[in-house]
């Protein structure tokens, strides 16, 4: 089976082909970090016209690679929601208008159900398993007996962990999205020089708050002479790194433990994170439980993760019609 996925709920602009035979085709990804830099993060109008200029081109392009034309592929899924509206739509509208011109099924994809499925592209996934999603806009630990059954077990009270990442690097003076660079300077950083809050650990719910996080590192960024050494923003991007990790981890494990599961998995943007991968595996390792990382491709928004979630739907038999809307909010329900 064939599907062709597409990917416009943020700041990407993407589209996959998954062969079921073969695996992932091609997954091609239009950043707009150039464009949205400037203002520090995502504006969302100028994401849905990107999205327009730039989606039709892609599915061309992804096509002519392939010889092939829309009708030998099998179907079409798309992201439906979460996400910004406008940007949405441009998928959703582009995949249905596709799908009506080649007649071909549809289906709408959660964008959360396509990172956690992410894991499957490179591994054959171990369950009963806890899955920790953590992107720009979740941070929460689902509980996963099998694909497409999903218990929500917890989430944060307020940013999510990508937010924390985003909006720290922004205090430190680091481009948008700030994930990546932390991620590089905290390599370069030393240890114990600055201590940042860990809050709610012994709180018996699994639930994150990171919004004192920016607080606490506005006032120690303060007390430095300014402007910051490069050892004092790797210093601060090392603890700010470590207090989220610690976090994360200490909920993912706690709700593994819970639900006796037989393996961790990590998903969404942050899953690409040096520190929480290997923080993950060491904790997985000292619990006799599965854990492999997902390609790092594969944890920042892209369509083949779309793709392949459209292939199990429509392994199973799902598909949508071209009523089919967009949500900029909604939780990942169980379809299974
Ligand atoms: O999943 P994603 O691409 O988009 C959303 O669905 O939100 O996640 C984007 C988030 C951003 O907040 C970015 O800073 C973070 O993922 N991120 C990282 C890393 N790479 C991306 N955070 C920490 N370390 C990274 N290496
Ligand atoms: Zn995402």
């Amino acid at each position: 089976m064939k599907v062709l996925g597409i990917e416009t709920s943020c700041d990407d602009t993407s589209v996959a082909l998954f062969d079921s035979n073969s695996g992932v085709a091609e997954n091609l990804v239009s950043s707009q970090i150039q464009l949205h830099n400037h203002f520090g993060g995502v504006v969302p109008e100028l994401a849905s016209r990107a999205h327009l200029v730039n989606l039709l081109p892609l599915v061309d392009h992804l096509l002519e690679n392939h010889k092939m034309k829309l009708k030998d592929l099998d179907g079409i899924a798309v992201t439906a929601g979460p996400g910004l509206v406008g940007a949405l739509l441009v998928g959703l509208s582009t995949g249905k208008a596709l799908a009506m011109a080649a007649d071909l099924p549809l289906v709408g994809i959660h964008h959360i159900e396509g990172h956690i499925l992410a894991n499957a592209l490179t591994q054959d996934m171990t369950f009963p398993a806890c899955v920790l999603v953590v992107s720009g806009g979740h941070s929460e630990v689902i509980y996963m007996p099998e694909v497409g059954v999903y218990e929500k077990m917890g989430g944060t009270l307020d940013d999510a962990a990508g937010e924390a990442f985003d909006k720290t690097a922004k205090l430190l003076g680091l481009p948008y999205p700030g994930g990546p660079p932390i991620d590089r300077l905290a390599k370069e950083g030393t240890a114990g020089r600055f201590k940042f809050p860990r809050p709610l650990q012994k709180d018996p719910r699994i639930v994150f708050s990171f919004s004192g996080l920016k607080t606490a590192v506005r006032l120690e960024v303060e007390k430095l002479p300014q402007p910051l050494t490069e050892q004092d923003v790797a210093d601060v991007c090392y603890e700010v790194q470590n207090a989220i990790v610690d976090s994360l981890t200490q909920r993912l494990f706690k709700a593994a433990g819970m639900k006796n599961v037989k393996a961790v998995y990590l998903a969404g943007g942050v899953a690409a994170n040096s520190g929480l991968r290997e923080r993950t595996a060491m904790e997985a390792q000292k619990r006799g439980l599965h854990f492999l990382p997902p390609e790092r491709v594969y944890c920042t928004d892209n369509a083949a993760m779309i793709a392949y979630a459209g292939y199990c739907h429509f392994s199973a038999g799902r598909a949508d019609g071209l009523d089919l809307d967009s949500f900029p909010r909604g939780v990942l329900k169980t379809w299974k």
